[in-house]
């Protein structure tokens, strides 16, 4: 067998398979390597055989499967801090919004969550001397709540050609929740050929909780936003990108001390962010953060404000 290099090398695909594949939205390796035996059955006609051994040589090919602990090491070690325009935060986040996982934030209604995903859209195109990522962003809005108006102000604050800040942020509108999730779909392919460093999604959970009321859906959509999140999560870890995604929040009629506010999406969405913030407003400008069961970080909370040139110390 030769080498393996594109789909169509894989054994038992060929050029056929490859075009079914690619029509299905399986257009790299890595996304043969991660999916299921089930999914190329379905979308491609595969035999499980077929399927299987697909899978696996896309694996071998790209060296995942077990890998000794000095790569994973290295691999850790290119992690980019995405600097948020706040020292505060990026204390708190332990120096920045991290690549390779995802960050969730959370809170009520002008909390500022929009103002976060506009400011790290400027953040991540600047250089990574400046706290950037050195690359463009792309942005699936499911709210229709993007502002091209408040980038160009945040770009302008960051010494950034506004026109240019905005050629380098890829928009889509979500219409519904399969619409969204076929846009992390096709994310894939545009993270490589646009050199993507950041993708985000406001909101994560809107869709899916307009279409999916009522106990009798809870199973369903709690399944296809975990699928979304698994989505989301590999891209993070194989692209090196950061993903930073809004969620929407619910009062828990369970808790009748302190904070009721939670999360929607429940374990689903908690066990799949590695890092979650809930926003709160507070007076005027001024804004906290607070940092929810971080794995490797201490919980605490940031003060900051949002000013018309986004996100700032106080
Ligand atoms: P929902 O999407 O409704 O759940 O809210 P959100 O959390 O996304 O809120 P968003 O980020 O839209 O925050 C809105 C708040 O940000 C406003 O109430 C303002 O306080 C602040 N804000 C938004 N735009 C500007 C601006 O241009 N200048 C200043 N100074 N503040 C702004
Ligand atoms: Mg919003």
């Amino acid at each position: 067998m030769g080498e393996i290099k594109e789909i169509k090398d894989l054994p038992g695909i060929g050029t056929q398979g490859a075009e079914k594949l690619f029509k299905a939205n399986y257009k790299t390796l890595e996304s043969i390597a991660v999916a299921s035996p089930m999914e190329l059955m379905e979308v491609a006609g595969l035999g499980d055989k077929t399927a299987e051994k697909a899978i696996k040589a896309a694996r071998d090919a790209l060296e995942m499967g077990f890998e000794t602990a000095d790569k994973i090491k290295k691999r850790r070690e290119k992690i980019g801090k995405l600097k948020t325009g706040s020292k505060e935060l990026d204390a708190l986040l332990g120096g920045g919004v991290e690549t390779q996982s995802i960050t969730e934030i959370y809170g009520k209604m002008s909390s500022g969550k929009t103002q976060w995903c506009f400011q790290l859209c400027v953040m991540a195109q600047l250089p990574v001397e400046k706290g950037g990522l050195n690359g463009n962003v792309l942005y699936i809005d499911s709210e229709a709540s993007f502002r091209p108006e408040r980038v160009v102000e945040i770009a302008k604050a960051q010494g950034l050609d506004p026109e240019k800040t905005l050629k380098n942020v890829y928009v889509a509108r979500a219409y519904n929740a399969d619409h969204q999730m076929l846009l992390a779909e096709k994310a894939e392919q545009l993270i490589k050929e646009k050199n993507i460093k950041l993708l985000i999604v406001d909101s994560l959970t809107s869709q899916f909780r307009s279409e999916y009321i009522g106990r009798g859906l809870l199973a369903e959509r709690q399944q296809k936003l975990n699928k979304h999140m698994r989505q989301l999560m590999k891209m993070a870890e194989i692209n090196n990108i950061a993903v930073l995604v809004t969620n929407q929040v619910m009062e828990r009629p369970d808790i009748l001390f302190g904070d009721p506010t939670t999360p929607i999406g429940g374990n689903v969405v908690g066990h799949a962010s590695k890092t979650r913030l809930y926003l709160r407003k507070s007076k005027g400008p001024k804004r906290i953060a607070r940092l929810i069961d971080s794995p490797n970080l201490p919980d605490g909370e940031a003060i900051y404000q949002i000013t018309e040139k986004g996100i700032e110390d106080i």
